[in-house]
């Protein structure tokens, strides 16, 4: 019996209402913000997110699907929404728009990780980017967005986490003061921070080893290595999110896991904590990004939101959906004529935009009354071949159980004027 690959799940129809839940909400988001939405391939150049995710991030070393197509060419399944974005950016001239542009999307991302709770190979991902302008403003802006969102949701105990990494001119002589840190105690280091230290120092404050967290704890802050130019964008981020009440918290160990990352980055986690596998969302400004890319110059932000883990929280929460959509009518039949009349008013009934389910299998009336009971119809219409004869129909109220008998021709404007 064939499984759905190790770290994959079937969304199942049951599941699908709180999947629209979240996207509808996005999207009616997004309107209010003056995003539009785009949609790239699930599959890129792999060269893409080596040369912006980086090379020594664990996406990059250890959970891309990488293939070589027929064309030998090396295609990497998308295990992240916003270097497509920026491509597609470039490729579509779209830096002659007015900036910033504004972009959304939903997408199916892929990274090869454990599976475990909430952590899957294959996640979806509802993100945001906002390409071509610097102003603080707009880091708060999309901060501010990303808060909302979870509050439209109706979720509660979120914490939202704030840290700035500074720029290519500040960041490199942060490092070496952390390195400097490092480098007196590199025995006392976890195997991974080890390679950390060589390869990637910056997430050396990311560890999440009990061992590590006196000397995270001990370490430099990015925070006061920053350039002048980065100190002040940072307070001004900081000063628009209290005017907004945004309740953020400086927290110098958020580094994020992808390398494109310059100045603003941000994370939204369930105030009980929950190891690696808790963040609900997270972003960050990436102004080099584009220029990596091939493009001008360009500065922008953005966030991604995973949800899976959010569609998990809402249970968890126990939020109530707003009420399930209309289950609409069942139709019933017995005898060969009223299951042809039946058939002509169902197709008819849809036409006109009415939800309706038919019995099939010529089932007694007692199985099909019994099948538009689990359904959860509000009403039925029942055929039998007398009544068809003389173009009435049964019309049932399944939660009461009166029912009447009407005209077949007047069905259509009785359900539609209600
Ligand atoms: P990320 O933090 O790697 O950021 O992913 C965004 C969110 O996707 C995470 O906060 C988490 O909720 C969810 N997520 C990540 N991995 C998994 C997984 N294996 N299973 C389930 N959910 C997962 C990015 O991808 C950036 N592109 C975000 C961004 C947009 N930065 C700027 N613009």
């Amino acid at each position: 019996m064939y499984k759905a690959p190790r770290g994959t799940v079937d969304i199942l129809p049951a599941e699908q209402a709180y999947y629209w839940y979240v996207e509808t909400q996005a999207a009616e988001m997004c309107r209010r913000y003056g995003y539009g939405r785009i949609e790239t391939p699930v599959f890129e150049e792999a060269g893409l997110f080596v040369r912006t995710i980086g090379q020594g991030t664990d996406i990059v070393e250890k959970e891309t699907y990488t293939f070589k197509d027929r064309s030998d060419q090396e295609m990497t399944l998308r295990p992240e929404g916003t270097a497509p974005v920026c491509r597609a950016y470039i490729e579509h001239g779209m830096q002659a728009l007015p900036q910033p542009v504004k972009l959304y999307y939903f997408a199916s991302i892929f990274r090869y990780e454990r599976p475990q709770k909430g952590r899957y190979r294959q996640h979806h991902q509802f993100g945001v980017e906002a390409i071509g302008e610097s102003d603080p403003a707009l880091d708060s802006e999309v901060i501010e967005m990303a808060w909302n969102f979870y509050a439209i949701l109706g979720l509660n105990d979120l914490a939202l986490y704030i840290n700035s990494i500074g720029c290519r001119e500040c960041r490199p002589s942060y490092i070496k003061k952390l390195k400097k840190y490092y480098s007196s105690h590199i025995d006392e280091l976890c195997p991974q921070c080890k390679i950390r230290y060589e390869r990637n120092p910056l997430r050396l404050l990311d560890c999440k080893e009990p061992s590590c967290q006196d000397l995270v704890d001990a370490a430099p802050k990015s925070e006061a290595g920053l350039c002048p130019e980065c100190k002040q964008h940072f307070k001004e981020v900081l000063g628009n999110l209290k005017i907004m009440k945004v309740p953020c918290k400086k927290n110098h160990r958020l580094v994020r896991g992808l390398d494109y990352y310059t100045r603003t980055v941000f994370e939204i986690q369930p105030m009980a904590g929950g190891g690696a596998q808790s963040a609900l969302g997270g972003g960050g400004r990436y102004d080099n990004l584009i220029e990596e890319l091939g493009g001008k110059p360009t500065p922008a932000i953005g966030f991604a939101v995973g949800i899976d883990r959010i569609v998990l929280t809402l249970k968890e929460q126990g939020v109530e959906l707003p009420s399930s959509e209309d289950q609409g009518i069942y139709v019933a039949y017995a005898g060969e004529k009223a299951k042809a009349e039946a058939i002509r008013l169902t197709a008819e009934m849809r036409t006109a935009g009415i939800p309706v389910h038919i019995g099939f299998g010529n089932k007694s009336l007692k199985s099909q009354m019994r099948q538009a009971n689990n359904l959860g119809v509000s009403f039925a219409f029942i055929f039998g071949d007398d009544e068809v004869a003389k173009g009435t129909v049964v019309y049932k109220d399944m939660s009461g159980g009166d029912q009447w008998e009407v005209e077949i021709s007047e069905v259509i404007s009785l359900l539609t004027q209600g």
